[in-house]
């Protein structure tokens, strides 16, 4: 089958919308190196019929990954064997190295029980606004006890490493 030809989903869970634009900036990379990529929620993904390789993409809170990504590759884990799945999360709020490999593992965690062999997992820093979390997530960070105590609003999203991993994928896509 030739790459144009190729379909992609792109599907993606979000609390506040970072993950959503960076699902967006992948299915855009993936558009431009000649896949047909389709980004819909992961709650609204429907069936994978016509869809050669999946792409998803979700948060981690409290050391879990957003579970509408888990519930649709649990669901059908078959269908996920069957083709090329690569899957993201958006987590550390710091580019640092230790914040990075912790919420790794988280990721490594969850995706074990899916018996699943990704061709690529990957972990972006993601983006915080106190100003905008919902209330059992603000009296969360209000905890002295919180790592989320006192933080300031940030977008540690690095657009070039989110672009460059897409088009990297591509070959493994294909
Ligand atoms: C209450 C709360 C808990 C969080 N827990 C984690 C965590 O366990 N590990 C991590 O790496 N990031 C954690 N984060 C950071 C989020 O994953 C990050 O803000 C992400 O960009 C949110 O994605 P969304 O806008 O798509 O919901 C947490 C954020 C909040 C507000």
């Amino acid at each position: 089958m030739s790459t144009e030809s190729k379909r992609i989903l792109v599907a993606f869970a979000t609390r506040y919308g970072s993950t959503r634009e960076v699902a967006e900036a992948v299915a855009a990379a993936l558009g431009e190196k000649g896949f047909q990529a389709t980004l819909r929620p992961a709650r609204k993904a429907g069936d994978w019929n016509g869809y050669d390789a999946l792409v998803v993409g979700a948060p981690l809170y409290l050391g879990s990954w957003h579970k509408e990504a888990l519930r649709l590759l649990a669901d059908r884990q078959e269908a996920a064997r069957a083709r090329p799945v690569a899957v993201f999360a958006l987590g550390p709020l710091h580019d640092e190295a230790g914040e990075r490999e912790a919420a790794r593992v988280q990721l490594r965690k969850a995706l074990d029980g899916l018996r699943l062999e990704p061709v690529a997992v990957e972990v972006f820093c993601g983006k915080y606004d106190p100003a905008r979390l919902r209330l059992g997530d603000r009296l969360l960070a209000g905890l002295p006890a919180s790592p989320l105590h006192g933080l300031p609003a940030s977008d540690a999203r690095d657009w070039t490493a989110i672009r460059s991993w897409a088009r990297e994928l591509a070959g493994r896509l294909r």
